[in-house]
């Protein structure tokens, strides 16, 4: 199956989806990378390992919809058939979730819906919980709402810095994240 993968950072969790593509652990072709920001170390990321990037600032559009509406097109031309979000920092629009229903995913780093948008690990070491965790959930119009398909615990140790919370977290979400494509883009293909 054809995939597009979104981010805006780092692209850690890219570079684990691709690598889990190219062992043959998820069955997949990404076949685009968009991203939102210009100079993102996820666009080198994509370039060195020779996959097209997309990369597009939504100030250069005079509004969400055309925005994505960019974006729509590009992915057509790329065969998109599913889109993964991975530190992707936009809300979805009603363009992208008309053209892909139910098929677009999000990794969250928290146990939803617990500390949802922004900075999940800072809110959870300010509420004190012992154990936080990942979630990938199906995405809709909301920040982090949409219907959950899978999480796995992470504990917060008592001496534990935010930078030891936050590698452990990353740590766990390079394993989880392909795990679970992979159990997600199975059953899309059943169902097509
Ligand atoms: C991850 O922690 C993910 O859960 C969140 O954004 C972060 C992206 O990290 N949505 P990276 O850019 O993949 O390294």
């Amino acid at each position: 199956m054809n995939i597009a993968v979104f981010a805006s950072g780092n692209g850690s969790n890219f570079q684990a989806i691709y690598d889990a593509t190219q062992r043959g652990d998820l069955q997949a072709n990404i076949t685009i990378v968009v991203c939102d920001k210009p100079g993102a170390s996820v666009i080198e990321r994509a370039e060195k390992v020779g996959i097209p990037t997309l990369v597009c600032s939504p100030k250069e559009f005079a509004s969400k919809a055309a925005y994505e509406q960019e974006i729509v097109k590009e992915l057509a031309t790329k065969k998109v058939e599913f889109i993964i979000l991975a530190g992707y920092m936009r809300i979805i629009g009603e363009v992208l979730l008309k053209q892909y229903p139910n098929r677009i995913v999000n990794i969250h780093p928290s146990l939803l819906p617990a500390f949802p948008g922004k900075d999940a690990v800072g809110q959870a070491l300010k509420a004190g919980v012992k154990v936080t965790g990942v979630t990938v959930h199906y995405v809709d119009a909301g920040m982090d709402t949409g219907p959950i398909i899978d999480q796995v615990i992470v504990p917060i140790g008592e001496a534990d810095t935010r930078e030891q919370v936050e590698h452990h977290i990353h740590f766990v979400e390079h394993r989880f994240y392909p795990e679970v494509l992979q159990r997600v883009l199975t059953k899309q293909t059943l169902k097509a």
